[in-house]
């Protein structure tokens, strides 16, 4: 499904930030990206969307019609439909603040229209439908007419993952779509994110072992640029201890 071969990046100053990270993620996983501030992370997610560039490797993604795409090599149009197939949560990513909910969650299907009928926002009834229904698996459908900026950050989060569930993506990305919310909220927000990755894997970073270890199929470590770990979320004191390079009397 995903294949993520060898990825490298320096920056300038010449630092190694992604040191040939390598994993692959089959159907129904959830992958969660566990690893210290820094790490790379963020960047190796990034870079699976195409959104960053890199010195050498490659992020291989089965398309729509069954071919392996190499997303690292697309360009335009092809880069294009590779990113349409991946539902991005990202912290940076954000929502237009002065639109209604579901107006933002109609932008998530913005590039797969006609760019005159996008200009104009002009989406079908049948459309309008199908974004009320994604609002409604993440509970969100009574707020569906709000001003976006007047939600709580949970409930940002909530309407973030129905304008990628609108964009029916094979993939999801997310990059730490728990950080900031309460125990209740984050716990929700993965109730959420599991029964997505049934059907279409999820890649998400946290920092919360305890989470990973109870919502995901795996866990993926990155400890410097690179991975250190590539399991069961079940992870051991010594090997948390890895991924994070503390002692093992640290790990939790
Ligand atoms: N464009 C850039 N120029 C210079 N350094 C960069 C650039 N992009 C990322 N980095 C560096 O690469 C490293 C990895 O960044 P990344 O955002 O992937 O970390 P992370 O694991 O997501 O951390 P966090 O848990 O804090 O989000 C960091 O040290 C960051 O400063
Ligand atoms: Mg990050």
């Amino acid at each position: 499904m995903l294949v993520v071969d060898a990825l490298t990046k320096t920056v300038p100053g010449g630092r190694r930030v992604l040191d040939g990270v390598s994993f692959s993620v089959g159907a129904g996983e959830f992958v969660g990206i566990l690893g210290s501030s820094g790490a790379g992370k963020s960047l190796t997610l990034r870079a699976i969307s195409g959104l960053t560039e890199l010195d050498s490797g490659e992020v291989r993604f089965a398309c729509e019609d069954g071919t392996m795409c190499c997303v690292t090599r697309a360009r335009g149009k092809a880069l294009r439909a590779a990113r349409r197939q991946m539902g991005v949560i990202f912290q940076g990513l954000h929502l237009v603040k002065r639109m209604t909910v579901i107006e933002n969650v109609m932008m998530g299907r913005l590039g797969f229209i006609h760019p005159l009928r996008s200009w104009l926002y002009g989406f079908t009834d049948a459309e309008a439908r199908e974004a009320l229904e994604a609002l409604d698996q993440v509970s969100m459908k009574p707020l569906a007419g709000r001003i976006t900026g007047s939600l709580s950050g949970g409930e940002m989060q909530r309407v973030a993952i129905a304008r990628a569930i609108f964009q029916r993506p094979r993939l999801y990305l997310a990059d730490e779509p728990i950080a900031a919310l309460d125990p209740r909220n984050a716990e929700a927000i993965l109730n959420l994110l599991q029964p997505l990755s049934r059907h279409n894997p999820v890649v998400s970073t946290f920092h919360q072992p305890e989470l990973t270890r109870r919502f995901c199929t795996r866990v993926v470590g990155i400890r410097e640029g690179r991975v250190v770990y590539d399991g069961s979320p079940e992870l051991s004191r010594s090997e948390l201890a890895g991924i994070y390079g503390i002692r093992e009397a640290q790990a939790v």
